[in-house]
């Protein structure tokens, strides 16, 4: 049985409740980590590691890790362009490896002998929480003690008072809420009928479209090797421009998501996500590969990206595979360097325009105008050709019925 466990640490009900269950049920010392991934918080940090100690943790940890969960994490998902199912842009999968990756390093530091979390039994999270530690550190035990004490909510907050845990329990919000920088996921209360239309009052980062400004704007992406680095010319840190670029987009009523998704466990569940930032940029690189990839090579790229996108889902971050297609999306990136142009009205953002200096949309080849530079003679010699084929067939054994 482990004796010292690092803890994910929220400041919620669950893994506040958690630290002091582990230390009574399982005889253990518990180590709280808070992890920042930029989520928004009613409290701030210190308050949260406060709560961890209050609720009996023997140390707490508050460890800002939003540059490297931008950096390593979220911008190679983003060059990838990384949809699950074609529309979730994974906010909670790719935050689950770098958490890990810091509750592992706190093991070390602190001797422990095992790492927790508090994620369900019928979820992703845990996938992902048990897989990046065993692939990180096999050595360390996993706990999950929210899967196995079996309380209701009900349970946990009369756990809470009969041990003096402080908690803030939110009657008010009826959903479970899953947020960092790339965006926002939102579950359970009445949102689980799929056919029931998500509240307004369910969504934080994007206003409804009725709210949106009257007045079109637009915003001009600037990309330098598929990395975003400006906003309508000012260059920004890619977690500031995530950010920057979250605020308008939300403001015109754009970036939510509504899916029935399959989770690993064999569940479908219905989500709702809001992740106006993710959604434009993915569109926005996206439209920029299209004019300065070459025709095969974005269409190879095209086919991997779901895949890479399942992976990351699946909770394999840490596995050959992926870093197999970092490395093949990464050396595709080059010349990924250019600008667009996005438009945004209420409830639309689209792309309005994209200028690349290396550009492969050659406008003298492309045009119709009479002065181009295409050598219209090259083309029948190539069309009979191509033809050349069928054209036999259609001599020798009839054209098709
Ligand atoms: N279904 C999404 C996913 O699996 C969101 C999970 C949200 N997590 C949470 N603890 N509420 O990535």
């Amino acid at each position: 049985m482990a004796k010292r466990v690092i803890l994910a640490y929220s400041g919620g009900l669950d893994t506040s409740v958690a630290v002091r269950w582990i230390t009574e049920e399982w005889g253990a010392e518990v180590i709280a980590l808070a992890a920042d991934v930029g989520q928004s918080s009613d409290d701030d940090w210190e308050t949260i590691r406060q709560r961890a100690l209050a609720a009996g943790a023997v140390e707490a940890i508050v460890a800002d890790v939003r540059d490297e969960y931008a950096e390593e994490f979220v911008l190679p998902a983003l060059q990838a362009n990384a949809l699950y199912e074609g529309k979730y842009p994974l906010v909670s999968a790719l935050s689950r490896p770098v958490i890990v990756r810091h509750l592992v390093r706190a093991a070390r530091a602190h001797g422990a002998d095992a790492v927790a979390h508090g994620c369900t039994g019928k979820g992703n999270d845990q996938v992902r929480f048990e897989v990046s530690s065993r692939a990180l550190a096999p050595d360390l035990e996993v706990l999950a003690p929210v899967r196995t004490w079996g309380f209701t909510r009900d349970d946990a907050i009369d756990y809470a008072h009969a041990h003096g845990i402080p908690i803030r329990v939110r009657k008010d919000s009826p959903y479970s809420i899953d947020e960092n920088l790339w965006g926002r996921a939102i579950e359970c209360g009445i949102i689980e009928d799929p056919w029931v239309e998500p509240p307004e009052a369910a969504y934080a980062l994007t206003g409804s479209v009725a709210n949106a400004p009257a007045e079109p704007t637009q915003v001009v992406v600037g990309f330098e090797h598929g990395v975003p680095v400006s906003l309508d010319g000012a260059a920004l840190p890619l977690r500031e421009l995530i950010a920057t670029l979250g605020v308008t987009v939300g403001r015109y009523g754009w970036g939510r998501i509504d899916m029935v998704e399959n989770r690993r466990v064999g569940i479908k569940s219905r989500e709702i996500y809001e992740c106006p930032a993710a959604l434009a940029l993915v569109l926005a690189h996206a439209d920029l590969e299209s004019i300065t990839l070459e025709r095969d090579l974005l269409r190879e790229k095209a086919r991997l990206e779901p895949r890479y996108a399942e992976l990351v889902y699946d909770g394999l971050w840490h596995s050959p595979l992926r870093a197999a297609l970092d490395a093949f999306v990464g050396a595709s990136q080059r010349p990924v360097t250019g600008e667009v142009r996005l438009r945004l009205e209420p409830g639309r953002c689209f792309v309005a325009g994209r200028r690349a200096e290396r550009a492969l949309y050659d406008y003298e080849l492309a045009t119709y105008d009479a002065a181009d530079a295409f050598r219209h003679d090259d083309a029948a010699g190539f069309v009979r050709l191509w033809g050349l084929g069928v054209e036999t067939i259609a001599r020798r054994q009839g054209p098709p019925e």
